[in-house]
């Protein structure tokens, strides 16, 4: 698949972790050096707040460019983020979500959902979103977050990501990594309006690599041979081992 141009991420239940990938892969993607529009389109205007270190005065669209790093426009205005070569979009947790937001951008194969998954009714949520998108042929991805695989109901979670993606009417892939829970870093990263790989230390962290990794994912295209992925290449720290995979995927 070629990069993608058009990313809805999306669960039906809140608190799996939206808000948190969109911040972060629209900072990777910028960083990338193309621009893009992060649309947050849930009214409560979370990744308005993140991106602006709750500094965020209400103003419809901000633009933030760090140095080295394309344009990133975050807005709140469908009609400002509709049209846009690039969107990327954050989206509220309801029922109606997907139908709402299609009335505005096509769901294509082209398009790609993200859905992150934290606890059993976020896995039903999973399901209900890729069965509404499974018509349109766009690519599903499913990534585990706030996720600790000692725990049994995070290895039915994990096991739960499997079968959905063994279901061939559902166009659905895993991502192989669960992204951990950090509090520590992640609250800071929110603090400070950055992603937590930008924290000095943090990009050493289970969490920091993985998220580092899906972000590299998604921007090449999520090719499966690359799932699970390694750490970008000549990075201090090297490829995720073998070890931690099993730990954090087992
Ligand atoms: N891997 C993680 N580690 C620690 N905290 C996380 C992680 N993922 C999300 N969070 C935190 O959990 C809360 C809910 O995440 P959020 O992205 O707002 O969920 P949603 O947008 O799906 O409602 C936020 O405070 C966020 O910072
Ligand atoms: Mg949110």
């Amino acid at each position: 698949m070629d990069k993608p141009s058009e990313i809805l991420v999306h669960n039906h239940k809140g608190g799996t972790g939206k808000t948190m990938l969109s911040v972060h892969l629209a900072h990777y993607l910028a960083r990338q050096g193309q621009e893009w529009c992060l649309w947050d389109a849930d009214q409560q205007g979370n990744a308005m707040s993140w991106i602006t270190e709750f500094q965020w005065d209400g103003a419809p669209t901000i633009r933030l460019s760090d140095e080295g790093q394309a344009e990133l426009i975050a807005t709140v205005d469908e009609e400002d983020a509709i049209g846009r070569d690039r969107l990327l979009v954050d989206t509220p947790p309801s029922e109606n979500t997907i139908e709402k937001v299609s009335s505005g951008i096509e769901i294509s194969p082209e398009t790609l959902l993200i859905c992150p998954v934290s606890g059993r009714l976020s896995v039903d949520g999973a399901v209900k979103v890729t069965e509404e998108v499974a018509s349109s042929g766009c690519r599903v991805l499913l990534v585990a977050n706030l996720t600790d695989p000692k725990e049994t109901h995070a290895r039915e979670e994990i096991h739960a990501l499997e079968e959905m993606t063994a279901l061939k009417e559902l166009n659905a892939e895993a991502f192989q990594l669960a992204i951990p829970r950090n509090d520590k870093y992640m609250r800071e990263a929110e603090e400070k309006g950055i992603p937590i790989w930008d924290l000095p230390h943090s990009g050493q962290t289970y969490t920091g690599k993985a998220l580092r990794a899906f972000c590299e994912w998604v921007y090449r295209g999520a090719p499966p041979e690359e799932n699970p992925p390694t750490t970008p290449a000549g990075e201090k720290g090297g490829p995720i081992s073998q070890e931690l995979k099993e730990r954090l995927w087992s």
